[in-house]
């Protein structure tokens, strides 16, 4: 008969090929519900074998925080919207921060997990599992706006830094040589406090990359967990999103012109801007020298193109615009209009946001187009529509070597013949600095909210057909 270890052997191996195949799954939008399918078996798998395992005896208790989780879970993913995405993986990823914490803590009392070897796992789960608990506690704070958005630094943040960093190896020299239990809790306040003050000097609209750098930490915290409780399945899971986690965040930096260091460093980026009252917008635009256009002229202009690129950024996500978005896509390729849509890498709060988006209103994926390949593409264009977008096509990214976006990729909306930019205020983005596109001559600012201005827009369209 086959040994319950040799199948469990098979089993793991399995569901770790499983979650290879789902990572590979979801990096692209066509694939993305079958990765998701097999990452969801591949759990299933881990979890049954490790349910079935001698060791595990508490059932009872097991299946009763299954359920409170799995149910408190489910609420949540239902609930949660798009764009408060960032903020919940936040959340996710502190309890597995917190679990990796305690599991070392446990390890610890439980005894027999000593020498230099067992000692150095238990500590380095416990530092970087409450590194990234209380750090994505933070986040999640701040993102979902209970903690100011702003960056919030003081003098002397780096030495202070610098100086748990020493405190900590300094307790984690004390505990390998003498595996006592007062420098371990030393360690876990000192690596609590570091993961607070190290994430709120770090501005909110930063977070997202912030957010995936502690995705690959909860991934690091899972490989301790792995090594201490001596399972090769959570290792290698566990380097999996370490290592996706680690690559996501150079990517999100490339996209944004900055390094992974400066984003870690702190201390970029404003707070949260309120959109002011709409007279008071129109009469400081007007001041500004802006043109300021209204639907019937955009629907007008629109009507009479042949080739339109929309360009949908964060503004676009806030109003849950996509769905009124496919409809104006439709009235116009009614009309002939050749329509496609243009995706800056960063574009929204985080990877991908805008392929969802788009995805989720049933926008075909040959009309989306990535940057690289529709740049170009640009000056051949009659109506460049801008929508909630903003750091993404400010040419200061091109012009202005002292702009905290100079060199950042941008699309080059401002090389169409008409660029339309809808959104509510003058306010800037994410960078919390202007847009000279908005004073070009062959720019026209249609200001309001995405949602109610798309609405509008395909509302005159279809009027304009009737009559
Ligand atoms: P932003 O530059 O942040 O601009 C979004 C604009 O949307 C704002 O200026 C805002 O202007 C407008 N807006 C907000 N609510 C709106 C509504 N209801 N209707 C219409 N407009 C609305 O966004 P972007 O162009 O998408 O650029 C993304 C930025 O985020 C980049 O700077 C990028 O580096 C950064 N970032 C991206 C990521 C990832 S991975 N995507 C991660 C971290 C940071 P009003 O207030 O005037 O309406």
């Amino acid at each position: 008969m086959t040994s319950l270890p040799a199948i469990t052997t098979v089993a793991y191996l399995v569901a770790s090929i499983l979650f290879i195949l789902a990572l590979k799954g979801l990096s692209s939008p066509a694939t993305a519900r079958k990765g998701n399918l097999l990452g969801i078996i591949g759990m299933f798998i881990a979890v049954g074998i490790t349910l079935v395992q001698p060791e595990v005896q508490a059932y009872g208790r097991i299946a009763l925080f299954a359920a409170i989780g799995g149910i408190v879970g489910g609420i949540v993913a239902k609930k949660v919207p798009m764009t408060a995405m960032p903020e919940t993986v936040g959340l996710f990823n502190s309890f597995v921060g917190l679990a990796a914490a305690l599991v070392s803590l446990g390890a610890f009392h439980k005894g027999g997990h000593t020498g230099t070897i067992g000692s150095i796992e238990i500590f380095l789960g416990v530092v970087i599992g409450m590194v990234t608990w209380t750090g994505s506690v933070i986040a999640f704070l701040k993102l979902n706006g209970r903690v100011s958005g702003a960056p919030i630094t003081w003098p002397g943040r780096h030495a202070l830094n610098m100086l748990m960093g020493i405190a900590a190896l300094a307790l984690g020299a004390w505990f390998v040589v003498t595996h006592e239990a007062m420098p371990l809790y030393l360690t876990v306040v000192v690596a609590g406090l570091f993961g607070i003050l190290w994430i709120i000097a770090i501005g909110g609209a930063d977070m997202p990359v912030v957010i995936s750098i502690l995705n690959s930490y909860s991934g690091w915290a899972s490989v301790a967990t792995g090594f201490i409780i001596g399972n090769d399945l959570l290792i290698i899971t566990g380097s999996l999103v370490g290592a996706s986690g680690f690559i996501l965040s150079i990517i999100m930096g490339r996209g944004m012109n900055r390094s992974i260091s400066s984003v870690l460093m702190g201390g970029f980026g404003e707070g949260d801007l309120e959109a002011g009252d709409a007279a008071n917008i129109q009469a400081q635009a007007a001041a500004r020298g802006v043109n300021i256009g209204d639907v019937e002229v955009a629907a007008e202009l629109m009507r009479g193109s042949r080739e339109i690129i929309i360009i949908p950024g964060y503004g676009l996500a806030v109003a849950q615009a996509q769905h009124p978005v496919r409809e104006l896509t439709e009235r116009l390729e009614a009309e002939g209009v050749r329509v496609r849509f243009a995706i800056h890498p960063v574009a929204g709060r985080m990877p991908g946001h805008m392929n969802v988006l788009l995805a989720e209103a049933n926008i075909p994926y040959d009309q989306v187009l990535e940057m690289d390949s529709i740049n170009s593409d640009f000056p051949e264009t009659d109506v460049t529509l801008v929508l909630g977008a903003n750091d993404i096509v400010n040419t200061d990214a091109l012009d202005l070597p002292s702009s905290p976006i100079y060199g950042m990729p941008i699309l080059d909306a401002y090389k169409s013949r008409t660029v339309m930019v809808v959104k509510r205020s003058l306010n800037p983005g994410f960078s919390g600095i202007d847009n000279p596109l908005f004073y070009r001559e062959n720019t026209m600012m249609v200001f309001g909210d995405a949602r109610e201005i798309v609405d509008a827009m395909v509302k005159e369209l279809k009027g304009a057909a009737v009559a």
